[in-house]
This record gives C-alpha cells, sequence and structure tokens, in this order.
C-alpha cells in the first residue's frame, strides 16, 4: 500500500498515528493524499519552509472560499450584515493587508494584557474546581476544559456575565464559525445566519458604548483604534476578528490543548505526581504536552510559485497540509520524540502554534491558562486520576485533535 492509501489520521490512535508519521519522514516525508487532493508534508524542515516562505506558499484561502451553497433565506440573512467574503481576516490574508491586521491584532494582545489577565484565569480555575471537587469525579471536558477558555477570552474581550447573557454569545459565535467551516443542512444554515448577523449588530453596539464608555478591555482598545484619526482596520474588519480571530481561533484549539494535556500527564502516574510534588516543572510539561501531542495537528498553505519540497514538484495552485504534529516528533530535531519527556535537553522551537508570519497571536494566553490549569488542579487534586477502562473519543477532524469526552476521578 502507499502512503496515500494507508494515511487515516480521522479516528486513528496517536501511537498508529506516530508510527505511521515516522514511516513517511523516512520515505515519502513530502508524499500526495490523493484522497483529499492535497500534499502531506512531514518533516520539520519542510513544514518550517511551507509556514515561512511567504514567495512559494500562501495562507490566502485558507478558510476556503465562503460557502457559495447557502440556501436562499440564509443569503437574505446575511445579505442584512456583513459582506464577509469580502472583508479581510488575518488568517487568510498575507503582504500589506495581513501585516495591517496583525499590527493591530498584536497590540491589542499584548504581554501586558496578557499578564493581566492572570488574577482572572487563577478566578475562574479556582471557581470551576470548586464546582466539582467535593464530588469526587468530573467529565472534564464539560466541567472544565470547554468552559475555562470561554471564560477567559469573554473576560478578555469585555463580556462581563453580570451584563450578558454569555450562553447566547457562545452560541452565536460558534454558529458564524460553523457557517464558515462546516457544511450544514438548509435549517442549520437558516439559523446559523440569523445568529451571525445578530453577534455582528451586537458586537457593533458594543463598540459604540466603549467609544462613549470606555473601559480596560479589548472591545475598548479595537473602539479606540476606530474612533483614531488614522484607523488602520475598518469597523467590519474588527467586528468579525472577534467571532472569528478571537473566539473561534482560541477557544476550540486550547480547550483541546487543556484535555489533551491532561490525559497524558494522568496517563502515567508518575508523570502527575512529578508536578504536584515540583510546580515548578509544570511550564516543562505544558511545553511537552503541547510537543507531544498538541491541538492543531495541522495547518493549510497553497502553493504560490511551483516549487520543488521533498524530491517532489508543487504546482501553483496545489494544497498543502503542514502536519505540525509530525514535525513536533522529527527525529532529527528531537531526541526519543516518542517519549514524552518534560526535562528534556535539547528543545527546539516547536510547531504547535505554527512558525513564521502567522504565528499564532494567541500563544501566550493558551500557555498561562495551560499552566494556570495544571498548577491548580496538582495542588487541590494531587490524587487525580483517569477513570479506568474509559474509551477516548476524538472528533473527527484531520487538523486537530480534539478528545471529546474525558473521566476523571479523586478520592
Ligand atoms: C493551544 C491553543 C492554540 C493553538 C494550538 C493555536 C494554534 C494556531 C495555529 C496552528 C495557527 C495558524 C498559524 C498559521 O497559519 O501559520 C494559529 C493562528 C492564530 N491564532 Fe492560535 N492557537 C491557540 C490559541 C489561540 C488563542 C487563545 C488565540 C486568541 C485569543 C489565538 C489566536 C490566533 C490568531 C489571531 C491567529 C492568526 C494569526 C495570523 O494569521 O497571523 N490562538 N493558531
Amino acid at each position: 500500500m502507499t502512503l496515500s492509501q494507508e494515511f487515516k489520521p480521522i479516528g486513528q490512535d496517536h501511537a498508529s498515528l506516530l508510527s505511521f508519521l515516522e514511516e513517511a519522514r523516512a520515505q515519502e516525508p513530502v508524499f500526495f493524499w490523493e484522497e483529499q487532493g492535497i500534499w502531506v508534508v512531514t518533516n520539520y524542515d519542510d513544514v518550517d519552509t511551507v509556514m515561512t516562505d511567504a514567495a512559494h506558499f500562501t495562507a490566502e484561502g485558507n478558510l476556503g472560499v465562503m460557502n457559495e451553497g447557502y440556501c436562499e433565506e440564509a443569503r437574505q440573512i446575511l445579505s442584512k450584515g456583513i459582506d464577509w467574503i469580502n472583508v479581510p481576516q488575518i488568517n487568510d490574508t498575507e503582504g500589506k493587508t495581513h501585516t495591517r491586521l496583525r499590527t493591530v491584532m498584536q497590540e491589542i494582545l499584548s504581554p501586558k494584557r496578557v499578564r493581566e489577565m492572570q488574577p482572572k484565569i487563577e478566578r475562574n480555575v479556582t471557581a470551576l474546581i470548586d464546582q466539582f471537587v467535593d464530588k469526587k469525579h468530573c467529565e472534564f471536558v464539560d466541567e472544565f476544559s470547554y468552559p475555562l477558555p470561554v471564560q477567559v477570552i469573554f473576560d478578555l474581550i469585555g463580556f462581563e456575565s453580570t451584563d450578558h447573557d454569555l450562553k447566547k454569545l457562545q452560541l452565536w459565535s460558534d454558529d458564524m464559525f460553523r457557517l464558515w467551516l462546516t457544511p450544514l443542512t438548509k435549517q442549520e444554515q437558516i439559523t446559523c445566519a440569523q445568529h451571525a448577523v445578530q453577534f455582528q449588530t451586537y458586537i457593533r453596539e458594543l463598540l459604540e458604548e466603549r467609544r462613549r464608555a470606555p473601559q480596560n478591555d479589548l472591545l475598548t482598545d479595537f473602539a479606540r483604534e476606530l474612533a483614531g484619526e488614522n484607523a488602520r482596520v475598518s469597523e467590519d474588519e474588527v467586528i468579525l476578528m472577534f467571532p472569528m480571530n478571537i473566539i473561534g481561533a482560541g477557544h476550540e484549539t486550547t480547550k483541546a490543548a487543556l484535555t489533551n494535556a491532561l490525559y497524558h500527564m494522568l496517563r502515567k502516574p508518575e508523570r502527575w505526581q512529578a508536578i504536584v510534588d515540583d510546580p515548578s516543572t509544570i511550564p516543562n510539561a505544558v511545553e511537552e504536552t503541547l510537543r507531544f501531542d498538541g491541538s492543531v495537528f495541522a495547518w493549510y498553505r497553497t502553493v504560490r510559485d511551483g516549487v520543488a519540497l521533498g524530491g517532489k514538484e508543487l504546482k501553483p495552485g496545489d494544497k498543502v497540509m503542514a502536519v505540525l504534529g509530525s514535525a513536533n516528533h522529527d527525529e532529527t530535531k528531537f531526541n526519543e520524540p516518542g517519549d514524552f519527556c518534560p526535562m528534556r535537553p535539547k528543545r527546539p522551537k516547536q510547531m504547535t502554534f505554527s512558525t513564521g508570519r502567522h504565528f499564532c497571536l494567541g500563544a501566550p494566553l493558551a500557555r498561562l491558562e495551560l499552566q494556570i490549569a495544571l498548577e491548580e488542579l496538582s495542588q487541590r487534586l494531587p490524587g487525580l486520576r483517569l477513570k479506568k477502562e474509559q474509551p477516548i473519543p476524538y472528533m473527527e477532524s484531520v487538523a486537530t485533535r480534539v478528545i471529546t469526552e474525558l473521566h476523571l476521578e479523586w478520592d
């Protein structure tokens, strides 16, 4: 069988996936995956080239052409909102437009703002643990890893639970994201279109409110930027950033990273014991969980100019899938990559957050959330363990590794 025929990333267990990728890196590090019509790039240096070589690889079109096949009712509803097909988004633009959007987002998601988030994240983590600590068991996704990043992002944006219906906002934002990326039935298209437009109107009104009454939050920063004489972004661009580049980009990814981290830390009790005994090792444990089984397994580019990669000729317009999760296990960069080893002496940059001009803008925030979560959980629940004999179900996805249910218990 060829690598293309053998490659079945959906539903494959982690160990078999890693062993397939090891074989691919050794035999044919760039191969064409017939089923999806896309080049699969597996070794570290080639993944690095795909993500950093802007002359040959572009992120333009990354999110796909917006679904042209919406039903008439959904189109009617969407026409009342932002023409999002033509409004540029940070993750599928390049050149000056990308730099312009990224500069603004970078200033607003600044290290200072991330530092300021620390006490709020700690409060959120404590409150979530308080809710299940006496039960002696929990379903981690539902009770911790789903709600935490939503709360953190809503705090960052400035949605206070006292003033806003957070569940409704989450639903509206999720539905806008689904409209973009998921095949939907006609009825779903209509509902999602309604929610997308409601969400846009809501953000527009809040930006206006913050213009009148500033606070210390993202909405206020964006309102200030828009009100400036030389505003670098348009109001429509800002409105789309909230569901797509802040909530969408930061929620599912961090949720999955938290669940993966807990799963791998608890698979071997001595890993958990090590952070219970010495919390100063937690930052290294976080890095190792991100490297070992990152939540974004692969990311996409399109070939701009014909180029040779891994002995293959890639043509303009070809789609490329850079397997970040394989680069993170490349034996030429990481000693014994299959070992989970938080204290590994040689630690090259891992690829979970990508690299280059599109490097994830939320990486510092995600790392901080993971760190605080592991600190609090290990100190308050030193005896935490996986419930025995549970299946570990994953979402059906090629690009991400998302555990959908994880049962934990303690005495
Ligand atoms: C563990 C959690 C996370 C992972 C694994 C992750 C991973 C990624 C990856 C792989 C990319 C694609 C980069 C590329 O195209 O080369 C990306 C982009 C991005 N991420 Fe994250 N992300 C995480 C959390 C977050 C959070 C919390 C936020 C925001 C609050 C965020 C905001 C963004 C933005 C705005 C981009 C687009 C950057 C650009 O195109 O210039 N991410 N992320």
